[in-house]
């Protein structure tokens, strides 16, 4: 079965087809980055204009290089949310219109399930159950999981999203738009000088908060002199805070399931020293870890693609509405086995 995945829930229009025997075919995404630098952040309605425009030739030019034409294309999988509700009906739309042309199922996928299982695209998937921190710009996640669909919440944010932490810190130090990979290379520079909090790790419980690390590192960088020193030190604390905390948390879920297996994904896990933090944890813990290549932790539309494939081969499919939801809970989503 061949599925086109679609991604438009934000500021990357990405596209990909995989097959479910063969696996990824192909893929291609156009980022919106250089878009919305200029304005220091993702401005709503240029991401849907900018989808509308890029969308369809990018999934024209997917199939030409695939060498597959319409007739080919078993079923399709779109982002239905959580996400920008413009940008998200530009992909439902689009979507259901070329599912209804080529008389073939459509499938809305949830973009947290998409990061979820994008390292089952890697050579060594992870087995089910395994424990998932989900690390994205919008959503910071433990789950407990025990197949496609059964997902049992253990923690999340109780305020900013652990890549909104990046990106809000990132600003504060001058360093502008996209935030995290930005202060991530500064970070490289810099030596942590003091030690910054780790938020709500002297209690019991997977829930987390970095509103208050974010207050703390805009406080310790008005008390420094604010030169490039400070700067890269300032960002090496905060990494060095962000990474020790997901790594304290994702221990203490290991340990409270009992699981040996850790997925981590979604965009802030491209991050090279938290995918080291968690990784010596692991190793300690004698589990597994699983990440994503480095390009499909951010959006992409091959773990689109990916999970929609599941939830078609077991039946599932939308109707002949255009489905998008801004805000989904992924506990609402239905299990595609017993
Ligand atoms: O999953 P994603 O591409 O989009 C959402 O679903 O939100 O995640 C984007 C987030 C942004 O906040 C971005 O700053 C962060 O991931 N991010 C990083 C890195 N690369 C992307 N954060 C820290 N270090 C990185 N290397
Ligand atoms: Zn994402």
């Amino acid at each position: 079965m061949y599925v086109l995945g679609i991604e438009t829930s934000c500021d990357e229009t990405a596209v990909a087809i995989y097959h479910s025997e063969q696996g990824l075919i192909n893929h291609n995404l156009h980022s919106q980055v250089d878009m919305h630098s200029e304005y220091g952040g993702v401005v709503p309605e240029l991401a849907s204009r900018d989808h509308i425009r890029k969308l369809a030739p990018l999934i024209k030019q997917l199939m030409q290089e695939s060498r597959l034409s319409s007739a080919d294309i078993n079923g399709i999988a779109y982002t239905a949310g959580p996400g920008l509700m413009g940008a998200l009906l530009v992909g439902a739309t689009t979507a259901r219109s070329l599912a209804w042309a080529w008389k073939i199922p459509a499938v809305a996928v949830h973009h947290m399930e998409g990061h979820l299982l994008a390292p089952m695209l890697e050579e060594n998937p992870p087995e089910f159950p395994f424990v998932a921190l989900l690390i994205s710009g919008g959503h910071t996640l433990l789950i407990q999981v025990k197949g496609i669909g059964r997902y049992q919440l253990l923690g999340e944010s109780l305020d900013d999203a652990a890549g909104e932490a990046f990106d809000k810190t990132a600003k504060m130090l001058g360093l502008g738009y996209p935030g995290g990979p930005k202060l991530s290379a500064l970070a490289e520079h810099g030596t942590p000088q003091i030690k910054f909090p780790r938020p709500m790790t002297d209690r019991p419980g997977l829930d987390f908060s970095f509103s208050g690390l974010k207050t703390f590192t805009l406080n310790t960088f008005n008390a420094s002199k604010k030169t490039e020193q400070d700067q890269a030190d300032i960002a090496a604390g905060f990494q060095q805070a962000v990474a020790e905390t997901l790594s304290i948390k994702c221990k203490r879920a290991l340990q409270q399931t009992g699981l040996k297996r850790l997925v981590v994904a979604g965009g802030v896990s491209a991050n090279k020293q938290i995918r080291a933090a968690l990784t010596e944890m692991t190793a300690k813990e004698q589990a597994q870890i699983y990440f994503p290549r480095l390009e499909f932790c951010t959006d992409n539309g091959a773990m689109i693609a990916y999970a929609g494939c599941q939830r078609l081969m077991a039946g599932q499919q939308q109707g002949l509405e255009i489905f998008a939801r801004p805000r989904w809970p992924i506990s609402e989503l239905s299990q595609t086995t017993d």
